[in-house]
């Protein structure tokens, strides 16, 4: 019998990835595999190639060199199980559509070419609006929206793609603590019906308290693994370098641990 490496193939692996803006390298030599079910965070200073590491997992981006698995198979015979936050600043809320349209858009994956969504799919996207309190500002213009309720429509959208894997590009960045709360709440959630989550994060102080497990990453992979092996003093260092100073009551904290 052939093996069903659809569920047994990790739902992230890269190998020797290497992605180039104008023949400048900004991501060098990945090597990364993300476990099922885990709730993993990316952090490392500006500039460190965290957004484009996403993009180009995503295949939207193109690689120089290595190669990405989605669940064992090349990202487009698993697009549909995959879901995407992009960093709210990237996106044009000028655009004139309203939250429901929006969240729609995630339903379009799974649609026959050619079709519109239609009333089972309108369903699931209030249900998604519903979980991030949403609902009642389904119709309201996008550009019209809060930070926080922004995010909350891209999570909505995410979570009506029904996808098995979610990448996230800063989605803390901003948002009220409300949003924050219900945020972490969600990403809890999804977790405990075993989907698999990449954030990525630039508070340290919470990185503890949300992550189970890091990626260290300043162009090259400084580490990865479980969050109580890698959330280091020495780690940090090696992937914040001089700027880390900035970091320093994170880092001190750490160093009184038990
Ligand atoms: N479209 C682009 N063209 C050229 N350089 C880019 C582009 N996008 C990002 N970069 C550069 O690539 C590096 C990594 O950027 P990015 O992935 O956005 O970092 P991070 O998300 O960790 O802050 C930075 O030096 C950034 O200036
Ligand atoms: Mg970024």
């Amino acid at each position: 019998m052939m093996k069903d490496f659809s569920t047994t193939a990790p739902p992230l692996e890269v190998h020797d990835l290497t992605v180039a803006y104008d023949r400048r390298p900004v991501l060098y030599g990945i090597d990364l595999t993300v476990p099922a079910g885990s709730l993993t965070g990316i952090i490392g200073p500006n500039g460190a190639g965290k957004s484009t590491l996403l993009k180009a997992v995503l295949g939207l981006l193109p690689l120089s060199a290595g190669w990405v698995k989605i669940f064992g198979a090349p990202l487009a015979q698993n697009a549909r199980r995959t879901g995407y936050v992009p960093q709210r600043e990237s996106v044009d809320w000028d655009f004139p559509v309203n939250v429901m349209d929006v969240v729609l858009m995630g339903r379009y994956g799974h649609l026959a070419p050619g079709r519109r969504p239609g009333r089972a799919d309108r369903e699931i996207a209030r249900a998604c609006l519903d979980q991030v309190q949403m609902l009642p500002l389904a119709r309201r213009q996008i550009g019209n929206l809060s930070g926080g309720q922004r995010q909350r429509v891209f999570l909505a959208r995410a979570l009506a793609q029904e996808s098995d894997l979610y990448f996230m590009d800063e989605p803390f960045a901003g948002v009220d603590a409300a949003t924050e709360a219900a945020i972490i709440d969600l990403l809890r959630e999804m977790k405990a019906r075993g989907k698999t989550v990449v954030v990525v994060h630039h508070d340290l102080s919470t990185v503890r308290d949300y992550f189970d497990r890091l990626v260290l990453l300043n162009v090259r992979l400084v580490a990865a693994g479980p969050t109580a092996e890698v959330f280091t003093p020495e780690l940090l260092q090696k992937t914040y370098g001089g700027r880390l100073t900035i970091l320093s009551d994170v880092v001190q904290s750490l160093g009184e641990e038990p």
